[in-house]
């Protein structure tokens, strides 16, 4: 795509303007996410060089190492900042097993800095605020992105401001406020949080807020689950993936890094199938998906799944599209389901998710159920969060097995009650 840009030149890779999404108008790299035609969101723009896997393959350990497919300045990766991804991509056999199927993976992204997949597209977002003077890095959070915007800003040097609803769960907050910077907690849902961010952005224009006026290069973050999987499939896209869907932009993003791959010559051109999960007390994106709608319908969002709390998704018409397209399928699942989810990852590969984790494994069990999704087919699942900022979500269903005085006997008793094999 060529896109012409107005000076003064910035330096954020290979991006060279923001194009609509809607309808196509181009404008030049900036704080933007609304088209000045048609109010569409807006996409970034590239100029693509030579990419091979040696010159990613000799890169660091971390998404910096995909920098010439981002917007992000050429030098990213020696400026302070959290560095995230690389996360492991880990063989799930038991989990497998436990569910009829053949080959499945876990991409594990609550090893991230901040323990969730949201540092990846804070970083990106961070250097483009970085690059246009904003010196202020801001969001709208359901959680996990409070965290990573803060830490991002703290270890920047930058102020930071993050607004969450007022209900969230003591992990999520505490982990923001841990940082230093303003958090501002709001009596309303996530919706209300978002739209409070967008009236300030339109207000204070020497703000990043990374999910609004960033938005564009915020999003470009999420390709690097994509590039990773492929890469530690040893330069090959898995034939499923499942995706948790709150906004929707990583599930669309997945897609578009694994085309782009495609095109680049990276990988064999090759077919994959793109599933999503939502939780059932806010499933706007899974209901449109049934109905067979194009449009998403808002709803009020009531589930423990807060992370995927957002009723009125942005992306949604773009992650029913990516799903369609692909052959894929959304499902949702219940509270209950989730805490399921949860506990069978954690039983059968020592993976600890979020409530999204649940989510998602669930999900996945509930489409091989339904004989939806192929258990023959390799899959990828991806766990974007860490359970321990979701502890009340299973507080109520695990603790100890039995609680003794300091005795052999009661020891033995309580062992085998547990039926190990002494
Ligand atoms: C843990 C976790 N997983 C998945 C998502 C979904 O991301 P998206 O808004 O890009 O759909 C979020 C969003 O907040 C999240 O916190
Ligand atoms: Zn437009």
């Amino acid at each position: 795509m060529t896109i012409t840009t107005d000076p003064p030149v910035l330096d954020l890779g290979p991006a060279v303007g923001l194009s609509c999404r809607n309808c196509g108008a181009r404008l030049p790299l900036g704080a933007h996410y609304a088209c000045s035609e048609c109010f569409g969101p807006l996409e970034v723009g590239y100029e693509y060089g030579a990419v091979t896997r040696a010159s990613v393959e000799a890169g660091p350990q971390s998404i910096w190492r995909y920098r010439q497919l981002l917007p992000v300045p050429v030098d990213v990766a020696t400026r302070p900042g959290l560095h995230p991804g690389m996360t492991r991509l880990v063989k799930a056999d038991r989990l497998a097993a436990a569910l009829g199927m053949k080959t499945l993976w876990v991409k594990d992204d609550s090893g991230n800095p901040t323990h969730s997949f949201k540092d990846r597209v804070v970083a990106v977002a961070l250097a483009a605020a970085q690059e246009l003077g904003l010196g202020t890095l801001a969001c709208a959070s359901t959680g996990n992105l409070a965290g990573a915007v803060a830490a991002a800003a703290a270890r920047a040097g930058l102020q930071s401001c993050v607004l969450i609803p007022s209900d969230l769960e003591a992990g999520k907050t505490v982990m923001a406020a841990v940082y230093g910077g303003l958090l501002v907690a709001v009596h309303g849902s996530y919706d209300d949080v978002n739209r409070l961010c967008g009236e300030l952005a339109g207000d204070l224009d020497d703000w990043g807020f990374v999910n609004v006026n960033l938005r564009p290069f915020y999003a470009e973050g999420s390709k690097t689950l994509g590039f990773e999987v492929a890469e530690q499939l040893g330069w090959r896209v898995p034939q499923q993936v499942v995706v948790p869907i709150a906004s929707g932009s990583l599930l669309t993003k997945v897609d578009k890094a694994w085309r782009e791959l495609g095109s680049l010559g990276l990988v064999e051109q090759s077919e994959w199938r793109v599933y999503g999960a939502q939780a059932s007390g806010c499933a706007p994106v899974s209901s449109a998906f049934k109905a067979g709608h194009d449009v998403v319908a808002p709803v009020k969002p009531d589930t423990i799944a807060k992370s995927l709390a957002i009723g009125n998704p942005a992306d949604g018409p773009y992650a029913l599209d990516a799903v369609r397209r692909t052959g894929g399928v959304i499902e949702d699942v219940s509270d209950a389901e989730v805490v399921e989810g949860i506990r069978l990852l954690a039983e059968t590969e020592g993976i600890f998710g979020e409530t999204a984790g649940g989510v998602t494994v669930a999900t996945l069990r509930k489409l091989l159920a339904a004989g939806r999704l192929d258990p023959a087919a390799e899959t990828v699942l991806l766990n974007t969060g860490d359970g321990l900022k979701t502890l009340d979500a299973v507080a109520g269903e695990v603790g100890p097995s039995a609680t003794i005085a300091p005795s052999y006997s009661q020891f033995m008793q309580a062992a085998r009650a547990r039926g190990l094999e002494i």
